[in-house]
């Protein structure tokens, strides 16, 4: 499953790129508006440093302002997916952009009926947001299991990208579920690699090796 950065933080990104962990990063309006970055200069900056898959999302709503914006962004960088929201005009931009081969993300997806649009427009990834969903009492996990059985039995290549995460219990739910992608908040990226038994068993290990009297592997 590829991990995504879900921010438009530049220094939140640069920090945890090294280690080869961050298949790609998706921002939002309201994430560059957070940011108080300019979406242009902030997407560049991120494609920058990241190779993989950098979702940028219009702001127009209709269908003509959406393929406008969608083009502009594409002209920052060959990595950059175009995200576009799951409406009527959304889908109509994301079958142009699939005609042209351009990247989509069709994002605010709430329901399986919404998945089988994006699918069926040939978007490149569906965002449902499983958190926002629990927010309002329903089934986030839920929905990516049934969008996950729907796309295979019709054989739909559109990726599952889980959004909206909120916490490592989803992110290990939606691996298991066999969602393509991830997009986490960096807290939840960090907390990730934690767990109590390995900080205390490292902690036994070392204190052990201490009480040989040896610096590192080395005899001396
Ligand atoms: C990412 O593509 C989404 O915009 C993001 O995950 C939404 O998360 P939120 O519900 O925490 O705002």
């Amino acid at each position: 499953m590829q991990l995504f950065l879900d921010t438009a933080d530049i220094s939140q990104i640069t920090a945890r790129v090294e280690g080869g962990l961050v298949d790609g990063v998706t921002t939002n309006p309201s994430l560059i508006a957070k940011s108080g970055a300019d979406i242009i200069e902030r997407i560049a900056e991120i494609c920058a440093v990241v190779p993989g898959p950098v979702s940028a999302e219009v702001v127009a709503t209709g269908f003509e302002g959406m393929l406008e914006e969608g083009r502009r962004l594409r002209t920052i960088a060959d990595n950059v997916v175009v995200k576009l929201p799951l409406t009527t005009d959304g889908l109509k931009a994301c079958r142009t952009f699939a005609d042209e081969g351009i990247p989509t993300n069709v994002t605010l997806c709430f329901s399986l009926n919404q998945a089988l649009l994006a699918a069926k427009a040939g978007a490149t990834f569906v965002s449902p947001f499983v958190g926002r969903i629990d927010d309002m009492g329903g089934d986030g996990l839920g929905l990516l299991e049934a969008i996950r059985e729907v796309y295979d039995q019709y054989g739909y290549e559109t990726g599952i990208l889980a959004a909206s995460l909120r916490s490592v219990t989803h992110v290990e739910m939606a691996a298991r579920i066999g969602c393509d992608a991830a997009t986490l908040p960096p807290g939840i990226f960090d907390a990730l690699v934690t767990h109590p038994l390995t900080d205390s068993g490292l902690k036994a290990f070392l204190e052990d090796w201490k009480k040989t009297g040896r610096n590192g592997l080395s005899q001396g």
